[in-house]
């Protein structure tokens, strides 16, 4: 089916212009061009639409407040800015309503490349109502200590830079969101940004402060705990992944910007978990208590009771946030590699690998079949003969951890 795309401008020669250079995507996309946010609610109205483009400044209506109208009308739709201005304050009032922001000039590959990576996210969500819910997610719950130590860090006037990152990136939400910022081009950064550190300081201290004090691009996890469920648990084996997850890369020889990212998408590869508990408490409760009754995984029983995992939700937010493809391949296919198209090994064949590690201590006196590892997908990329050293390589990770 085809996807349907509207464009929002009041220049009609910029309009004109879109329509002029896209018009070789006339066989996949419906493409509707409204001149103004009006007229875009009425086409929203009467039908459909995937994804949103539009410009900041137009008379009436601006582009956030068109985008705030439509992330409370019509949830579903993933909403994009392309605008010529750049000043500081527009772009931070745009931070909350837009998904992602692109400069203009944009060139037609960014922007088709953009909307189509949009468009192809929609296949990894089915459930209409979570769709709705996670498209209108602005920040994920920080562990509530972090979450204190940066505030005071930034409200500091003798801050520092350095101590900014190391909070930052000890913390599971303000990762994932700070890497928002630095790979949509909000602040017209270089993309492909997967290490929190770097996104911090390309931003810098004073953009940071912006976001986080008066944005409030960082929330709190509230004090209420379930039961069987401890964030504590989660970031230490976020953390693990990650960590194992770079280091088989390294062992498979994989290139320095391949091990960030090996190392990211196992940072983030449980994510989806943190949306589902801030978002559907109860039924993240059912989820659990599920585990407990029936011994099912995880992600079977969120299967059963949200009719999607926690991996194709993650996914879905890291993706219409703009986080790098080889992440997002990387979460919405950690528990069934099998299932993706690549055919050799990628920071996905890390994760899946380092997440069945972290869950079952690789010890090598452990060296018997691993839950959750799939043999068959590395049997296809004739990698399975690597497992026991990468299990290894793990194992001397953890015991190094464990040593006194
Ligand atoms: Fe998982
Ligand atoms: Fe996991």
């Amino acid at each position: 089916m085809k996807k349907s795309i509207l464009f929002v401008d009041d220049e009609p020669k910029v309009l004109e212009a879109l329509q002029r250079s896209l018009r070789p995507m006339r066989r996949e996309w419906d493409m509707t061009f409204a001149d103004g946010g009006a007229k875009a609610l009425e086409v929203l109205a009467a039908k459909p639409v995937d994804v949103i483009v539009t410009d900041m400044r137009m008379p009436g209506m601006d582009g956030c407040r068109l985008l705030a109208e439509v992330r409370t009308r019509h949830p579903r739709v993933v909403r994009i800015i392309l605008s010529g201005h750049s000043d500081r304050e527009t772009i931070l009032k745009s931070v909350g309503p837009a998904h992602q922001y692109l400069p203009k000039p944009c060139d037609t590959e960014t922007l088709k490349t953009t909307i189509a990576r949009a468009c192809a996210l929609r296949a990894l969500l089915t459930d209409e109502s979570l769709v709705q819910v996670v498209s209108r997610v602005e920040s994920l719950p920080s562990l509530p200590s972090l979450y204190s130590e940066v505030v005071r860090e930034l409200e500091s006037p003798y801050g520092s830079i350095q101590k900014v990152e190391q909070i930052i990136s000890r913390d599971l939400g303000m990762t994932a969101k700070i890497l928002h910022m630095a790979n949509s081009a909000f602040f017209g950064l270089p993309q492909h940004v997967s290490s929190p550190a770097r996104a911090v300081r390309l931003l810098g201290l004073e953009t940071v402060k912006a976001l986080v004090l008066t944005v409030q691009i960082f929330s709190q996890f509230p004090e209420a705990r379930l039961p069987g469920f401890s964030i504590e648990d989660l970031w230490h084996h976020s953390m693990t992944t990650g960590v194992f997850a770079k280091k088989i890369a390294k062992e498979e020889k994989q290139d320095p910007h391949a091990l960030d990212d090996s190392f990211m998408a196992g940072l983030l590869h449980d994510i989806g978990k943190l949306v589902v508990l801030a978002n559907f408490p109860d039924r993240y409760g059912e989820i659990l208590h599920r585990v407990r009754e029936t011994g099912a995984s995880m992600w079977e029983s969120e299967q059963a009771v949200l009719g999607s995992t926690h991996a194709q939700v993650g996914a879905y937010l890291m993706g219409l946030w703009g986080l790098p493809d080889s992440i997002v391949e990387a979460i919405a296919y950690h528990h069934c590699p099998q299932d993706c198209l690549g055919r050799s090994f990628s920071s996905l064949t890390a994760v899946h690998a380092a997440n069945a590690f972290a869950a079952h201590a690789p010890r090598r006196e452990e060296m018997e079949g691993i839950p959750h590892l799939r043999m068959d997908y590395l049997e296809a990329l004739q990698l399975a003969h690597r497992v026991p050293r990468w299990r290894e390589i793990c194992g001397e990770l953890t015991r190094e951890e464990d040593a006194p």
